[in-house]
């Protein structure tokens, strides 16, 4: 078999997490991986059709964040095995995962295994918290043993296993809350303009947030050292009060391999 490479987003880890326990099951350390939440610009390695590349991203209003499709966009799969994942907070995956197998397959990728795992939503934390937890771990692990059963026994990649979602997909929307620091609080150091993957924060005015730029991913408030960067507000907290009630239901994760 040949390398395993990981190419992924993850604002506030969990995506990442669940991409090093698949890899753990799998029992490979990548030879490459990149969280596209570093750089969405990131030069992106060439594979060969002996190659296994895990693709993941969090689920962003039942799709894929938009700038983390166009990044994936640009992989060009060259045969090579893939294993899509996507990380959602325990609301719903809607047509996320089916976005990123139509991806992978348009770039000649053969996918061996598709799955939704869940992580902690990263603007309501309060669900889904402390996800992916033990279980979902183990989850994880069991996938990508399961995964490299099958790419090393072979498998049809014309015959997929179905997949949840329709086409067209559902409209993209983003969440209408931003969030910010006030700048009585803010000690101006920079790390949450230097972190913020689309360059919404300035560095003459990081306390604030350009609307028009920020995908809501959290990465700024996870990396703010002294944490004074948040979402707040009546708005917040109505819709917060109201998305913790309606779900709140533990999901499980789900997952298919290639026959
Ligand atoms: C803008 C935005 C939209 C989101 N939309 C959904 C959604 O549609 N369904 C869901 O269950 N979780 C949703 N989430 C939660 C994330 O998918 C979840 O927290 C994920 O684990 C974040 O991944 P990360 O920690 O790797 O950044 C959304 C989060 C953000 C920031
Ligand atoms: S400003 Fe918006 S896009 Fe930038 S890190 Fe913060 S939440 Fe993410
Ligand atoms: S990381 Fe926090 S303290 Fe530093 S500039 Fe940003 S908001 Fe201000």
């Amino acid at each position: 078999m040949g390398k395993l490479y990981a190419i992924f987003f993850s604002a506030t880890d969990t995506t990442r997490k669940c991409v090093a326990a698949f890899c753990q099951g799998y029992g490979a350390k990548p030879v490459t991986a990149i969280n596209l939440a570093d750089s969405l610009n990131s030069k992106l390695p060439d594979f060969s059709s002996e190659d296994v590349v895990v693709v993941a991203s969090p689920v962003y209003g039942g799709r894929l964040p938009k700038p983390v499709a166009e990044a994936f966009a640009r992989l060009k799969g060259n045969n090579a095995a893939a294993v899509a994942i996507v990380v959602y907070g325990n609301r719903d995956y809607d047509d996320a995962l089916l976005e990123l197998t139509d991806i992978l397959r348009a770039e000649s990728f053969r996918i061996a295994g598709a799955g939704a795992f869940i992580g902690q939503h990263s603007i309501f934390p309060k669900v889904g918290k402390s996800r992916p937890d033990q279980s979902d771990l183990q989850a994880l692990e069991s996938f990508g043993k399961e995964c490299k059963a099958k790419i090393r026994d072979g498998f049809d990649p014309d015959c997929t296993p179905f997949i949840k979602g329709k086409r067209p997909y559902k409209k993209a929307a983003g969440a209408p809350l931003w969030p910010s620091a006030k700048e009585s609080d803010c000690v101006k150091c920079g790390t949450c303009a230097s972190n913020c993957p689309v360059g919404a924060i300035s560095g003459d005015k990081p306390f604030a947030t350009d609307t028009t730029k920020c995908i809501s991913c959290g990465r700024c408030i996870s990396v703010c050292p002294i944490g004074v960067r948040k979402h707040s507000g009546v708005k917040y907290s109505l819709v917060g009060f109201l998305f913790n009630a309606a779900f709140s239901k533990r999901k499980e994760p789900e997952w298919v391999v290639a026959r």
